[in-house]
């Protein structure tokens, strides 16, 4: 996938972020293994628990549209940095996709890429449970 219009992308996506009580925008983008795009961005509540965060969005919106194999994560917030998935987040995706490549952008010029695995080692997994096939 083209990395500028995936940033152009994300960056359409963080404006639609609905982020009244942090005013921190976060935007997603889920490429199946075929190279579908699924998007997301964070939506907060009144009530502040109900929040959810971009990337489970994203990947909420591609299970319930029957997609399961996921190459990789783009990701956009506000921050300087390059915005990492919650802890959250990362255990949804590494149950739902274990090979994910995880690319993080910010508002700088730097760019971070990591494996899922690598930012959730040791991670609890769904093979663990009894009766998983
Ligand atoms: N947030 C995300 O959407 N993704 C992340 O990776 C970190 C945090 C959201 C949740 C909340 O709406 C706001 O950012 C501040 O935590």
């Amino acid at each position: 996938m083209d990395q500028d219009k995936i940033f152009h992308r994300l960056l359409r996506i963080k404006k639609t972020a609905l982020a009244k009580y942090s005013q921190f925008h976060v935007a997603s983008i889920l490429e199946t293994v075929d190279g579908e795009l699924f998007t997301g961005h964070n939506i907060e509540f009144s009530s502040y628990g109900l929040t959810i965060c971009a990337e489970r969005v994203a990947l909420f919106k591609a299970l319930s549209e029957g997609r399961r194999q996921f190459s990789r994560i783009y990701i956009l917030s506000d921050a300087k940095a390059p915005c990492p998935p919650c802890g959250m987040c990362r255990q949804a995706l590494m149950d739902y996709a274990p090979g994910l490549e995880v690319v993080m952008y910010g508002s700088g010029a730097e760019v971070k890429r990591m494996s899922i695995a690598d930012l959730l080692p040791y991670a609890f997994t769904p093979d663990m449970l009894p009766g998983d096939s």
